[in-house]
Protein backbone atom coordinates (compact mmCIF):
# COMPACT_ATOMS: atom_id res chain seq x y z
CA UNK A 1 0.00 0.00 0.00
CA UNK A 2 1.27 3.29 -0.87
CA UNK A 3 0.72 6.64 1.09
CA UNK A 4 0.93 9.30 -1.39
CA UNK A 5 3.82 11.97 0.19
CA UNK A 6 2.04 15.11 1.90
CA UNK A 7 3.89 18.04 0.44
CA UNK A 8 6.89 18.41 -1.48
CA UNK A 9 8.03 20.16 0.90
CA UNK A 10 9.33 17.17 2.95
CA UNK A 11 11.11 16.24 0.32
CA UNK A 12 12.81 19.28 0.42
CA UNK A 13 13.06 18.75 4.00
CA UNK A 14 14.80 15.70 4.14
CA UNK A 15 11.57 13.65 4.41
CA UNK A 16 11.61 12.84 8.10
CA UNK A 17 9.42 10.56 9.57
CA UNK A 18 5.94 11.41 9.07
CA UNK A 19 4.56 10.90 12.94
CA UNK A 20 7.03 13.94 14.35
CA UNK A 21 5.07 16.55 12.46
CA UNK A 22 2.20 15.34 11.60
CA UNK A 23 -1.50 16.22 12.68
CA UNK A 24 -3.50 13.38 13.70
CA UNK A 25 -7.34 13.84 13.98
CA UNK A 26 -8.83 11.66 16.39
CA UNK A 27 -12.37 9.64 15.32
CA UNK A 28 -14.73 8.26 17.86
CA UNK A 29 -16.35 6.48 15.51
CA UNK A 30 -19.60 5.81 17.31
CA UNK A 31 -20.15 9.75 17.04
CA UNK A 32 -18.92 10.64 13.74
CA UNK A 33 -21.09 9.38 11.04
CA UNK A 34 -23.85 6.93 11.17
CA UNK A 35 -24.44 5.66 7.61
CA UNK A 36 -27.16 2.85 8.30
CA UNK A 37 -29.46 5.12 10.17
CA UNK A 38 -29.16 3.19 13.77
CA UNK A 39 -28.39 6.35 15.37
CA UNK A 40 -24.62 5.16 15.91
CA UNK A 41 -21.69 6.05 13.68
CA UNK A 42 -20.31 3.47 11.60
CA UNK A 43 -17.62 2.62 9.58
CA UNK A 44 -19.53 3.34 6.51
CA UNK A 45 -20.45 7.02 7.69
CA UNK A 46 -16.35 7.14 8.60
CA UNK A 47 -15.78 6.51 4.71
CA UNK A 48 -18.26 8.70 3.03
CA UNK A 49 -16.62 11.55 4.87
CA UNK A 50 -13.10 10.50 4.36
CA UNK A 51 -12.79 13.64 1.55
CA UNK A 52 -13.44 15.73 4.38
CA UNK A 53 -11.10 14.67 6.29
CA UNK A 54 -8.72 15.22 3.54
CA UNK A 55 -9.79 18.09 2.72
CA UNK A 56 -9.55 19.36 6.46
CA UNK A 57 -5.90 18.80 5.68
CA UNK A 58 -4.92 16.63 8.25
CA UNK A 59 -2.38 13.51 8.05
CA UNK A 60 -3.56 10.50 9.88
CA UNK A 61 -6.35 9.40 11.70
CA UNK A 62 -6.61 7.72 14.54
CA UNK A 63 -9.55 5.51 15.52
CA UNK A 64 -10.66 4.73 19.73
CA UNK A 65 -11.06 0.91 19.72
CA UNK A 66 -13.27 -0.12 17.22
CA UNK A 67 -12.87 -4.18 17.72
CA UNK A 68 -16.32 -6.43 18.88
CA UNK A 69 -17.09 -4.90 22.38
CA UNK A 70 -20.12 -4.67 25.10
CA UNK A 71 -18.76 -0.99 25.53
CA UNK A 72 -19.22 -0.92 29.13
CA UNK A 73 -16.69 1.29 28.35
CA UNK A 74 -16.58 2.95 24.88
CA UNK A 75 -14.96 0.13 23.64
CA UNK A 76 -11.96 0.13 25.87
CA UNK A 77 -13.46 -3.06 26.99
CA UNK A 78 -12.36 -5.29 23.65
CA UNK A 79 -14.19 -8.71 23.53
CA UNK A 80 -11.99 -9.40 20.10
CA UNK A 81 -9.62 -7.60 18.76
CA UNK A 82 -9.70 -9.46 15.09
CA UNK A 83 -13.50 -8.33 14.42
CA UNK A 84 -15.03 -5.34 14.16
CA UNK A 85 -17.76 -4.50 16.59
CA UNK A 86 -20.62 -5.36 14.24
CA UNK A 87 -22.26 -2.26 14.98
CA UNK A 88 -19.45 -0.29 13.53
CA UNK A 89 -19.39 -2.44 10.63
CA UNK A 90 -17.01 -5.68 9.26
CA UNK A 91 -13.32 -6.23 8.91
CA UNK A 92 -13.24 -6.02 5.25
CA UNK A 93 -14.92 -1.84 5.84
CA UNK A 94 -12.02 -1.50 7.77
CA UNK A 95 -9.62 -2.38 5.06
CA UNK A 96 -11.96 -0.69 2.33
CA UNK A 97 -11.40 2.24 4.99
CA UNK A 98 -7.79 1.84 5.17
CA UNK A 99 -7.37 1.57 1.68
CA UNK A 100 -9.31 4.61 0.45
CA UNK A 101 -7.83 6.89 3.52
CA UNK A 102 -4.54 5.88 2.29
CA UNK A 103 -5.32 6.68 -1.23
CA UNK A 104 -6.12 10.14 -0.04
CA UNK A 105 -2.98 10.30 1.39
CA UNK A 106 -4.22 9.90 4.88
CA UNK A 107 -2.42 7.12 7.66
CA UNK A 108 -4.17 5.20 9.85
CA UNK A 109 -3.34 4.90 13.91
CA UNK A 110 -5.64 2.19 15.91
CA UNK A 111 -5.95 1.68 19.57
CA UNK A 112 -4.51 -1.29 21.48
CA UNK A 113 -5.46 -1.64 25.27
CA UNK A 114 -2.74 -3.93 26.87
CA UNK A 115 -4.16 -3.61 30.23
CA UNK A 116 -7.41 -5.27 30.23
CA UNK A 117 -9.97 -6.75 27.85
CA UNK A 118 -13.53 -7.16 27.99
CA UNK A 119 -15.15 -9.80 30.68
CA UNK A 120 -16.73 -11.00 27.29
CA UNK A 121 -13.18 -11.52 25.20
CA UNK A 122 -12.29 -15.51 25.04
CA UNK A 123 -9.70 -15.55 27.19
CA UNK A 124 -12.35 -14.05 30.65
CA UNK A 125 -15.30 -16.54 29.54
CA UNK A 126 -12.33 -19.61 29.81
CA UNK A 127 -11.20 -17.95 33.39
CA UNK A 128 -14.89 -17.39 34.76
CA UNK A 129 -15.29 -21.13 33.75
CA UNK A 130 -12.37 -22.30 35.11
CA UNK A 131 -10.89 -23.68 38.18
CA UNK A 132 -9.05 -21.31 41.05
CA UNK A 133 -5.42 -21.98 39.84
CA UNK A 134 -6.37 -22.99 36.27
CA UNK A 135 -3.75 -21.70 33.14
CA UNK A 136 -6.89 -19.99 32.23
CA UNK A 137 -7.06 -17.72 35.17
CA UNK A 138 -3.05 -17.10 34.87
CA UNK A 139 -3.90 -14.56 32.40
CA UNK A 140 -5.86 -12.57 34.52
CA UNK A 141 -5.24 -11.46 38.31
CA UNK A 142 -7.44 -13.76 40.27
CA UNK A 143 -7.42 -14.12 44.22
CA UNK A 144 -9.09 -15.61 47.10
CA UNK A 145 -10.45 -12.71 49.55
CA UNK A 146 -9.24 -11.66 52.85
CA UNK A 147 -11.81 -12.40 56.05
CA UNK A 148 -12.81 -15.12 57.68
CA UNK A 149 -14.88 -16.14 54.51
CA UNK A 150 -12.92 -14.46 52.01
CA UNK A 151 -15.75 -11.46 51.46
CA UNK A 152 -13.89 -8.90 51.92
CA UNK A 153 -11.27 -8.01 48.20
CA UNK A 154 -8.01 -9.55 47.99
CA UNK A 155 -6.44 -5.76 49.03
CA UNK A 156 -7.63 -1.83 48.96
CA UNK A 157 -6.87 -0.88 45.66
CA UNK A 158 -9.79 0.78 43.81
CA UNK A 159 -10.72 1.43 40.27
CA UNK A 160 -9.96 4.56 38.19
CA UNK A 161 -13.81 4.71 37.57
CA UNK A 162 -14.61 4.81 41.55
CA UNK A 163 -15.15 1.90 43.73
CA UNK A 164 -12.97 -1.23 44.73
CA UNK A 165 -10.49 -2.47 41.83
CA UNK A 166 -12.24 -6.07 42.39
CA UNK A 167 -15.00 -8.13 41.46
CA UNK A 168 -16.05 -11.67 43.00
CA UNK A 169 -17.33 -14.28 41.42
CA UNK A 170 -19.75 -16.77 42.63
CA UNK A 171 -16.80 -19.49 43.39
CA UNK A 172 -15.41 -16.87 45.52
CA UNK A 173 -12.12 -15.83 44.02
CA UNK A 174 -11.65 -11.96 43.01
CA UNK A 175 -10.47 -10.58 39.71
CA UNK A 176 -8.87 -7.27 39.32
CA UNK A 177 -9.95 -4.42 37.36
CA UNK A 178 -8.70 -0.96 37.80
CA UNK A 179 -11.27 0.27 35.61
CA UNK A 180 -14.94 -0.94 35.22
CA UNK A 181 -15.75 -5.17 36.46
CA UNK A 182 -16.15 -5.41 32.79
CA UNK A 183 -12.35 -4.69 32.19
CA UNK A 184 -10.24 -7.38 33.69
CA UNK A 185 -6.62 -6.44 33.97
CA UNK A 186 -4.05 -9.07 31.90
CA UNK A 187 -1.71 -10.66 33.66
CA UNK A 188 1.56 -9.43 31.62
CA UNK A 189 4.08 -12.26 33.76
CA UNK A 190 2.32 -14.63 31.59
CA UNK A 191 3.65 -15.05 28.34
CA UNK A 192 1.07 -15.60 26.92
CA UNK A 193 -0.19 -12.41 27.37
CA UNK A 194 2.71 -10.78 25.73
CA UNK A 195 2.46 -12.97 22.76
CA UNK A 196 -1.30 -12.50 22.16
CA UNK A 197 -0.60 -8.51 21.88
CA UNK A 198 1.93 -8.89 19.39
CA UNK A 199 0.27 -11.03 17.39
CA UNK A 200 -2.85 -8.34 17.40
CA UNK A 201 0.18 -5.51 16.79
CA UNK A 202 0.80 -7.65 13.62
CA UNK A 203 -2.48 -8.61 12.70
CA UNK A 204 -3.07 -4.66 12.28
CA UNK A 205 -0.25 -3.29 10.81
CA UNK A 206 -0.41 -6.51 8.50
CA UNK A 207 -3.54 -4.76 7.13
CA UNK A 208 -1.86 -1.53 6.41
CA UNK A 209 -2.31 0.70 9.65
CA UNK A 210 0.30 2.77 10.19
CA UNK A 211 0.50 3.02 13.56
CA UNK A 212 -1.07 2.14 17.24
CA UNK A 213 -2.07 4.26 20.08
CA UNK A 214 -1.61 2.89 23.32
CA UNK A 215 -4.33 2.72 25.86
CA UNK A 216 -3.48 3.36 29.72
CA UNK A 217 0.28 2.66 28.44
CA UNK A 218 1.53 3.48 32.32
CA UNK A 219 -0.89 0.72 34.01
CA UNK A 220 -0.25 -3.12 32.71
CA UNK A 221 2.80 -4.49 34.76
CA UNK A 222 2.04 -4.88 38.52
CA UNK A 223 4.11 -5.90 41.54
CA UNK A 224 2.93 -9.47 41.78
CA UNK A 225 2.73 -9.36 45.56
CA UNK A 226 -0.28 -7.12 45.21
CA UNK A 227 0.49 -4.49 47.97
CA UNK A 228 -1.90 -2.55 49.89
CA UNK A 229 -2.15 0.51 48.59
CA UNK A 230 -4.62 2.58 49.30
CA UNK A 231 -7.03 4.88 46.49
CA UNK A 232 -5.25 6.58 44.56
CA UNK A 233 -5.16 8.42 41.27
CA UNK A 234 -3.82 7.25 38.45
CA UNK A 235 -3.20 10.72 36.85
CA UNK A 236 -1.11 12.46 39.61
CA UNK A 237 3.05 11.83 40.14
CA UNK A 238 2.91 8.17 41.78
CA UNK A 239 5.49 7.59 44.71
CA UNK A 240 7.98 5.23 43.14
CA UNK A 241 7.83 2.07 42.90
CA UNK A 242 4.33 2.14 43.01
CA UNK A 243 1.91 -1.40 42.75
CA UNK A 244 0.58 -0.14 39.12
CA UNK A 245 1.66 2.67 37.88
CA UNK A 246 4.98 3.04 35.47
CA UNK A 247 6.95 0.07 37.06
CA UNK A 248 10.19 0.08 35.25
CA UNK A 249 9.24 -3.49 34.13
CA UNK A 250 6.39 -1.94 32.24
CA UNK A 251 9.17 -0.69 29.37
CA UNK A 252 10.51 -4.64 28.40
CA UNK A 253 6.76 -4.38 26.73
CA UNK A 254 7.15 -1.33 24.71
CA UNK A 255 11.15 -2.53 24.07
CA UNK A 256 8.97 -5.67 22.14
CA UNK A 257 6.48 -3.93 20.36
CA UNK A 258 9.07 -1.43 19.03
CA UNK A 259 10.95 -4.64 17.66
CA UNK A 260 7.01 -5.41 15.89
CA UNK A 261 6.77 -1.74 14.32
CA UNK A 262 10.32 -1.59 13.33
CA UNK A 263 10.07 -5.04 11.54
CA UNK A 264 8.16 -3.37 8.84
CA UNK A 265 9.58 -1.76 5.75
CA UNK A 266 8.20 1.28 6.89
CA UNK A 267 8.40 1.54 10.21
CA UNK A 268 4.83 1.64 12.55
CA UNK A 269 4.51 4.36 15.01
CA UNK A 270 3.98 3.65 18.46
CA UNK A 271 2.13 6.53 20.50
CA UNK A 272 1.74 6.60 23.67
CA UNK A 273 -1.27 7.44 26.48
CA UNK A 274 1.29 8.57 29.06
CA UNK A 275 -0.57 10.55 31.95
CA UNK A 276 2.32 11.06 33.97
CA UNK A 277 3.02 14.60 35.44
CA UNK A 278 7.07 13.97 35.81
CA UNK A 279 8.52 14.73 32.59
CA UNK A 280 11.37 12.50 33.33
CA UNK A 281 9.39 9.86 33.86
CA UNK A 282 7.59 10.55 30.92
CA UNK A 283 10.46 10.73 28.48
CA UNK A 284 11.84 7.47 29.54
CA UNK A 285 8.90 5.80 27.07
CA UNK A 286 9.79 7.66 24.55
CA UNK A 287 13.88 6.52 24.61
CA UNK A 288 15.25 5.20 21.02
CA UNK A 289 14.11 1.40 21.92
CA UNK A 290 10.49 2.39 22.97
CA UNK A 291 7.79 4.72 22.06
CA UNK A 292 7.88 7.59 19.10
CA UNK A 293 5.28 9.92 20.65
CA UNK A 294 3.73 10.12 24.02
CA UNK A 295 0.42 12.78 24.37
CA UNK A 296 1.19 16.00 26.23
CA UNK A 297 -1.46 16.17 28.77
CA UNK A 298 0.33 18.68 30.80
CA UNK A 299 -0.32 20.98 27.97
CA UNK A 300 -3.94 20.05 27.79
CA UNK A 301 -4.57 20.40 31.53
CA UNK A 302 -3.15 23.77 31.34
CA UNK A 303 -5.08 27.02 31.82
CA UNK A 304 -5.59 29.52 29.20
CA UNK A 305 -2.80 31.72 31.08
CA UNK A 306 0.71 32.65 29.40
CA UNK A 307 3.11 32.42 32.24
CA UNK A 308 1.76 28.63 32.76
CA UNK A 309 1.97 27.67 29.38
CA UNK A 310 5.07 28.77 28.49
CA UNK A 311 5.87 27.13 31.52
CA UNK A 312 4.50 23.99 30.02
CA UNK A 313 5.89 24.29 26.55
CA UNK A 314 9.55 25.44 28.15
CA UNK A 315 9.03 21.88 30.11
CA UNK A 316 7.79 20.04 27.25
CA UNK A 317 10.88 21.09 24.68
CA UNK A 318 13.69 20.36 27.26
CA UNK A 319 11.94 17.10 28.36
CA UNK A 320 11.61 15.52 24.85
CA UNK A 321 14.87 17.10 23.30
CA UNK A 322 17.58 14.18 25.40
CA UNK A 323 15.60 11.29 24.30
CA UNK A 324 15.28 12.77 20.87
CA UNK A 325 11.47 12.47 20.61
CA UNK A 326 9.02 15.14 19.21
CA UNK A 327 6.81 16.79 21.33
CA UNK A 328 2.96 17.10 20.89
CA UNK A 329 0.25 19.46 21.78
CA UNK A 330 -3.13 18.55 22.27
CA UNK A 331 -6.53 20.23 23.76
CA UNK A 332 -9.34 17.51 24.06
CA UNK A 333 -10.47 14.00 23.37
CA UNK A 334 -12.46 11.57 24.26
CA UNK A 335 -11.98 11.88 27.86
CA UNK A 336 -12.07 15.33 29.02
CA UNK A 337 -14.51 18.24 29.04
CA UNK A 338 -14.08 20.11 25.42
CA UNK A 339 -11.47 22.91 25.33
CA UNK A 340 -14.16 25.50 24.16
CA UNK A 341 -15.88 24.95 26.97
CA UNK A 342 -12.66 24.87 29.55
CA UNK A 343 -11.22 28.45 28.06
CA UNK A 344 -14.68 29.57 28.72
CA UNK A 345 -14.70 28.99 32.55
CA UNK A 346 -12.35 30.74 35.43
CA UNK A 347 -9.06 29.14 35.45
CA UNK A 348 -9.77 26.71 32.30
CA UNK A 349 -11.66 24.33 34.71
CA UNK A 350 -11.30 20.85 33.88
CA UNK A 351 -13.48 19.32 36.33
CA UNK A 352 -16.96 17.48 35.57
CA UNK A 353 -19.02 17.77 38.52
CA UNK A 354 -22.95 18.98 38.50
CA UNK A 355 -21.09 22.59 40.50
CA UNK A 356 -18.32 22.42 37.63
CA UNK A 357 -20.61 21.86 34.81
CA UNK A 358 -23.24 24.33 36.08
CA UNK A 359 -20.49 27.14 36.70
CA UNK A 360 -20.63 30.26 34.26
CA UNK A 361 -19.15 29.68 31.14
CA UNK A 362 -18.72 32.35 28.60
CA UNK A 363 -18.76 30.42 24.86
CA UNK A 364 -17.92 33.02 23.18
CA UNK A 365 -14.55 33.77 25.08
CA UNK A 366 -13.80 30.19 24.93
CA UNK A 367 -14.26 30.01 21.42
CA UNK A 368 -12.25 32.94 20.73
CA UNK A 369 -9.69 31.41 23.16
CA UNK A 370 -9.78 27.92 21.27
CA UNK A 371 -9.32 30.03 17.87
CA UNK A 372 -6.41 31.19 19.39
CA UNK A 373 -5.18 28.03 20.64
CA UNK A 374 -5.20 26.35 17.27
CA UNK A 375 -3.13 28.75 15.97
CA UNK A 376 -0.39 28.67 18.80
CA UNK A 377 -0.90 24.32 18.76
CA UNK A 378 -0.06 24.26 15.28
CA UNK A 379 3.22 26.83 15.05
CA UNK A 380 4.87 24.64 18.05
CA UNK A 381 7.62 21.89 17.05
CA UNK A 382 5.93 18.54 16.96
CA UNK A 383 2.88 16.86 16.07
CA UNK A 384 -0.61 17.85 17.08
CA UNK A 385 -3.64 16.38 17.75
CA UNK A 386 -7.46 17.31 16.95
CA UNK A 387 -10.42 15.86 18.48
CA UNK A 388 -13.87 15.14 16.22
CA UNK A 389 -15.84 18.15 16.29
CA UNK A 390 -13.38 20.73 17.20
CA UNK A 391 -12.38 22.40 14.13
CA UNK A 392 -16.77 22.95 14.28
CA UNK A 393 -16.41 24.52 17.37
CA UNK A 394 -18.14 21.92 19.54
CA UNK A 395 -18.74 22.37 23.43
CA UNK A 396 -19.25 20.36 25.81
CA UNK A 397 -22.60 19.04 26.36
CA UNK A 398 -23.08 19.57 29.80
CA UNK A 399 -26.90 19.44 30.60
CA UNK A 400 -27.60 15.50 29.04
CA UNK A 401 -29.93 14.21 30.63
CA UNK A 402 -29.14 11.41 33.27
CA UNK A 403 -31.24 8.55 31.52
CA UNK A 404 -28.76 9.43 28.50
CA UNK A 405 -25.52 9.46 30.31
CA UNK A 406 -23.76 5.90 29.41
CA UNK A 407 -19.97 6.37 30.82
CA UNK A 408 -18.77 4.08 34.07
CA UNK A 409 -17.66 7.57 35.62
CA UNK A 410 -20.96 8.82 36.12
CA UNK A 411 -22.50 5.25 37.56
CA UNK A 412 -19.70 4.33 39.43
CA UNK A 413 -19.50 8.03 41.33
CA UNK A 414 -23.26 7.84 42.02
CA UNK A 415 -23.56 11.37 39.92
CA UNK A 416 -20.71 12.98 41.29
CA UNK A 417 -18.48 12.58 38.50
CA UNK A 418 -20.97 13.43 35.16
CA UNK A 419 -18.53 11.66 33.10
CA UNK A 420 -17.27 11.88 29.41
CA UNK A 421 -20.34 11.62 27.47
CA UNK A 422 -20.75 15.47 26.88
CA UNK A 423 -17.57 15.29 24.93
CA UNK A 424 -19.09 11.88 22.48
CA UNK A 425 -22.21 13.61 21.22
CA UNK A 426 -22.38 12.65 17.46
CA UNK A 427 -21.38 15.69 15.43
CA UNK A 428 -23.94 18.03 13.43
CA UNK A 429 -23.23 18.03 9.81
CA UNK A 430 -26.20 19.43 7.86
CA UNK A 431 -29.75 20.81 8.63
CA UNK A 432 -31.36 22.51 11.39
CA UNK A 433 -32.34 20.29 13.29
CA UNK A 434 -30.96 17.18 15.70
CA UNK A 435 -29.82 14.77 13.90
CA UNK A 436 -28.03 17.19 11.70
CA UNK A 437 -27.07 14.69 9.47
CA UNK A 438 -25.63 12.56 11.26
CA UNK A 439 -27.96 9.99 10.45
CA UNK A 440 -29.79 9.46 7.34
CA UNK A 441 -33.00 11.48 7.01
CA UNK A 442 -35.07 8.39 6.61
CA UNK A 443 -33.47 6.70 10.17
CA UNK A 444 -35.79 6.08 12.83
CA UNK A 445 -33.29 5.67 15.42
CA UNK A 446 -32.32 9.16 17.47
CA UNK A 447 -28.34 9.41 17.56
CA UNK A 448 -27.33 7.80 20.75
CA UNK A 449 -26.66 10.80 22.86
CA UNK A 450 -28.99 13.69 22.37
CA UNK A 451 -27.44 16.69 20.07
CA UNK A 452 -27.92 20.46 21.00
CA UNK A 453 -30.72 22.58 19.13
CA UNK A 454 -28.38 25.38 19.20
CA UNK A 455 -25.47 23.24 17.24
CA UNK A 456 -27.52 24.08 13.94
CA UNK A 457 -25.33 26.81 13.53
CA UNK A 458 -22.18 24.80 13.80
CA UNK A 459 -22.78 22.17 11.43
CA UNK A 460 -20.17 21.34 8.96
CA UNK A 461 -22.38 22.52 6.22
CA UNK A 462 -22.83 25.98 7.44
CA UNK A 463 -19.35 26.28 8.64
CA UNK A 464 -18.25 25.01 5.20
CA UNK A 465 -17.94 28.12 2.81
CA UNK A 466 -18.38 30.86 5.82
CA UNK A 467 -15.22 33.25 5.62
CA UNK A 468 -15.05 33.68 9.89
CA UNK A 469 -15.84 29.92 10.92
CA UNK A 470 -14.07 27.58 12.32
CA UNK A 471 -13.84 25.50 9.89
CA UNK A 472 -12.74 27.79 7.69
CA UNK A 473 -9.52 28.53 10.41
CA UNK A 474 -8.90 24.70 10.47
CA UNK A 475 -8.60 24.40 6.95
CA UNK A 476 -6.60 27.77 6.08
CA UNK A 477 -4.30 27.24 9.01
CA UNK A 478 -3.84 23.39 8.30
CA UNK A 479 -3.12 24.47 4.89
CA UNK A 480 -0.58 27.09 5.97
CA UNK A 481 1.34 25.01 8.31
CA UNK A 482 1.81 22.27 5.46
CA UNK A 483 3.10 24.68 2.78
CA UNK A 484 5.55 26.66 5.52
CA UNK A 485 8.78 25.14 5.78
CA UNK A 486 9.65 26.55 8.80
CA UNK A 487 6.73 24.91 10.86
CA UNK A 488 8.59 21.59 9.58
CA UNK A 489 12.04 21.53 11.28
CA UNK A 490 12.73 21.46 14.82
CA UNK A 491 13.84 25.36 15.28
CA UNK A 492 11.98 27.22 17.94
CA UNK A 493 13.23 30.38 19.77
CA UNK A 494 11.13 32.83 22.12
CA UNK A 495 11.44 36.23 20.52
CA UNK A 496 12.13 39.40 23.14
CA UNK A 497 9.40 39.64 25.33
CA UNK A 498 6.48 41.42 23.72
CA UNK A 499 4.92 41.23 27.25
CA UNK A 500 4.84 38.58 30.55
CA UNK A 501 1.15 37.68 28.89
CA UNK A 502 2.31 37.26 25.47
CA UNK A 503 3.87 34.16 23.97
CA UNK A 504 5.76 35.60 20.96
CA UNK A 505 8.20 32.96 19.49
CA UNK A 506 10.29 32.55 15.99
CA UNK A 507 10.60 28.73 13.68
CA UNK A 508 13.43 29.07 11.62
CA UNK A 509 14.26 32.73 10.57
CA UNK A 510 11.24 34.59 9.23
CA UNK A 511 8.13 32.83 10.77
CA UNK A 512 7.01 34.37 14.01
CA UNK A 513 3.87 33.34 15.80
CA UNK A 514 2.53 35.94 18.58
CA UNK A 515 -0.48 34.59 20.93
CA UNK A 516 -1.80 37.43 23.24
CA UNK A 517 -2.94 36.44 26.80
CA UNK A 518 -3.59 39.76 28.16
CA UNK A 519 -6.62 41.57 28.31
CA UNK A 520 -4.80 45.13 26.12
CA UNK A 521 -4.38 44.97 22.28
CA UNK A 522 -0.92 44.54 21.29
CA UNK A 523 0.87 45.99 18.32
CA UNK A 524 2.04 43.63 15.67
CA UNK A 525 5.77 44.11 15.40
CA UNK A 526 7.04 46.19 12.77
CA UNK A 527 8.21 44.98 9.26
CA UNK A 528 5.99 41.94 9.55
CA UNK A 529 3.78 40.54 7.24
CA UNK A 530 0.28 39.06 8.69
CA UNK A 531 -0.09 35.22 6.90
CA UNK A 532 -3.08 34.19 9.49
CA UNK A 533 -4.96 35.71 12.41
CA UNK A 534 -7.38 33.42 14.14
CA UNK A 535 -9.58 36.53 14.99
CA UNK A 536 -10.66 40.47 13.20
CA UNK A 537 -7.48 42.69 14.49
CA UNK A 538 -7.39 46.01 14.86
CA UNK A 539 -6.52 49.84 13.74
CA UNK A 540 -6.59 48.63 10.59
CA UNK A 541 -4.74 45.15 11.04
CA UNK A 542 -1.90 46.69 13.32
CA UNK A 543 -3.33 45.83 16.63
CA UNK A 544 -3.78 41.46 17.86
CA UNK A 545 -6.83 41.95 20.63
CA UNK A 546 -6.73 39.92 23.52
CA UNK A 547 -7.47 35.90 22.96
CA UNK A 548 -5.85 36.40 19.48
CA UNK A 549 -2.61 34.74 17.64
CA UNK A 550 -1.04 36.33 14.48
CA UNK A 551 1.27 34.35 12.55
CA UNK A 552 4.00 36.76 10.66
CA UNK A 553 6.58 36.55 8.04
CA UNK A 554 9.34 39.04 8.86
C1 LIG B 1 -7.96 5.40 28.59
C2 LIG B 1 -9.02 5.75 27.57
C3 LIG B 1 -10.32 5.86 28.28
C4 LIG B 1 -10.64 4.52 28.91
C5 LIG B 1 -9.49 4.04 29.80
C6 LIG B 1 -9.63 2.58 30.11
O1 LIG B 1 -7.76 6.40 29.52
O2 LIG B 1 -8.67 6.92 26.88
O3 LIG B 1 -11.37 6.28 27.44
O4 LIG B 1 -11.80 4.63 29.69
O5 LIG B 1 -8.24 4.18 29.18
O6 LIG B 1 -9.34 1.81 28.99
Amino acid sequence: MTVRTRTSDEAAHGAAPWWQDAVIYQVYVRSFADADGDGIGDLAGVRAKLPYLADLGVDALWFNPWYASPLADGGYDVADYRRIDPAFGTLEDAEQLIAEAHALGLRIIVDVVPNHVSDRHAWFEEARASQPGSAARERFWFRPGRGADGELPPNDWTSEFGGPAWTRLPDGEWYLHLFAAEQPDLNWNNPEVAEEHEAVLRFWFDRGVDGVRIDSATMPAKDPALPAFGPHHTKATPPQPHPFVDRDEVHEIYRHWRKVADSYPEPKALIGEVWLADPERLAAYLRADEMHCAFNFDYLNCPWDAERLRGVIDGTLAAHAPVGAPATWVLSNHDVTRHVTRYGRADSAMGRSPAQHGAPTDLALGTRRARAALLLNLALPGSCYLYQGEELGLWEVTDLPDAARQDPFFFRSAGADLGRDGCRVPLPWSGVAPPFGFSPTESTAAPWLPQPQAWASLAAEVQQDAAGSMLTLYRTALRTRRAEPALHTPDFAWTQATGPEVLDFRRGDSFRCLVNLSDADVPVPQAHALVLASGPLGADGALVPPDTTVWLHG
